[in-house]
């Protein structure tokens, strides 16, 4: 527990007594975190963008994100030099936690926007703890003045944690729309080239049964749900013929 007689502030704001001068170190060395985490967020987040072309919303909302984080990492360069350090001091060292956010947009992998849409939601939770923390180690430090511009990022981080809980399922109905009208042009292709009988091959048809089966959330309604379904292969309910002819049943 803190000495409250070693707590007291100094006129010149400098921290005093044991307590208050770690809890001063604790602060810069997060405020150093935080900086270098807002800057490589800034990086992801500009990365992501040629991804989320098919995604209007996402884009705009992530872009106007990035100009928020540009603002955070000058918010913590001052909070930095008000707790008498320096952002050039700032390593912007790679955090492990971002190695996702990273991959998900080197690649361009068939998941590569779910990955990305997950890492953004994991790093906005990761900014909420990390500007929680911020303002709690400003209190213990005597730094309170520090609050505003603190509590001013943490509420951007929350709102955008908030955008992506409101707009999780929209963006993945968007997801499974756009790979279900991949798999429709890839099935009308697969007809100019299946059986005689002109039935498309089983595998690709299958693959739209399941895409079909995804497809159920508001607003997806415009995937493989208008394919035919007179022509397409027996269910699993129907009995299967054998080699020579013969059903079972
Ligand atoms: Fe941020």
């Amino acid at each position: 527990m803190p000495d409250d007689t070693q707590t007291a502030p100094r006129a010149d704001g400098a921290p005093t007594g044991a307590f208050q001068i770690a809890a001063h170190g604790a602060l810069v060395v997060s405020l150093r975190n935080a900086h270098a985490l807002e800057k490589q967020v800034t990086a992801v987040l500009e990365a992501q963008l040629k991804l989320l072309e098919d995604y209007p919303d996402l884009h705009a909302r992530v872009t106007e994100h990035i100009v928020a984080t540009r603002e955070q990492a000058r918010r913590l360069e001052g909070a930095l030099e008000a707790c008498g350090s320096s952002a050039s001091l700032v390593k912007d060292a790679l955090l492990s936690v971002m190695g996702l956010g990273q991959s998900s947009v080197q690649g361009f992998s068939e998941d590569a926007v779910l990955k990305a849409v997950v890492a953004d939601m994991m790093t906005e939770h990761l900014e909420i703890a990390t500007y929680r923390t911020l303002i709690a180690l400003a209190d213990m430090a005597g730094k309170s003045e520090l609050r505003p511009r603190l509590e001013e990022s943490l509420r951007e981080e929350e709102a955008m944690a908030d955008w992506f809980d409101a707009n999780l399922d929209a963006i993945l109905s968007r997801f499974v729309e756009l790979k279900a009208s991949e798999l429709q042009a890839e099935a009308a292709s697969q007809d100019d080239t299946s059986a005689p009988d002109g039935a498309p091959t089983r595998t690709l048809w299958q693959t739209l049964e399941d895409a079909r089966s995804t497809s159920t959330m508001p607003g997806a309604g415009t995937g493989p749900e208008t394919a035919d379904q007179t022509d397409r292969e027996p269910s699993s309910s129907e009995a299967p013929a054998h080699a020579d002819g013969r059903r079972d049943g």
